[in-house]
């Protein structure tokens, strides 16, 4: 059902200190930071050939990435993104099969402007989950 991983998502407390370590350290190429305010963090995106790597920093109050990095003070990996081409189809067979899916089942439109859907973490041996329709 998955298909291609599309990004990588790391919860970090400064993003333009973590994408200076990724450009210094390991030479990627990082894109200049963006607010999201809508999504409560702003991003820098790492791209590699393959897939992405969006370094998050929370934004304003209420950030969804707030109470990760208060258990998680040094950062670390949030999600993982897989691409899917139906996410109503994937949600039906997620749901089928026993899978939980947050919020109220519906997808929203994600960071990305393509619609989203997040699996509870304890389905996945405590990783979270986003599934993103990718069309074309
Ligand atoms: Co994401």
């Amino acid at each position: 059902m998955i298909g291609n991983i599309n990004h990588i998502a790391i919860a970090v407390r400064d993003v333009e200190a973590a994408s200076q370590q990724w450009q210094d350290t390991l030479g990627a190429s990082c894109s200049a930071p963006q607010d999201l305010p809508e999504h409560g963090v702003r991003i820098v995106f790492v791209t590699q050939p393959n897939a992405k790597v969006e370094l998050m920093e929370p934004l304003g109050e209420g950030s969804p990435i707030a109470g990760f990095l208060e258990r998680n003070p040094d950062g670390g990996m949030h999600h993982i993104c897989y691409e899917v081409e139906d996410i109503l189809a994937a949600r039906d067979q997620l749901v089928a099969s026993g899978a939980r899916v947050l919020g109220n089942g519906e997808p929203r439109i994600g960071a990305h402007g393509n619609p989203v859907l997040f699996l509870h973490p304890k389905d996945f041996c405590g990783t979270l989950i986003e599934l993103e329709e990718v069309t074309g």
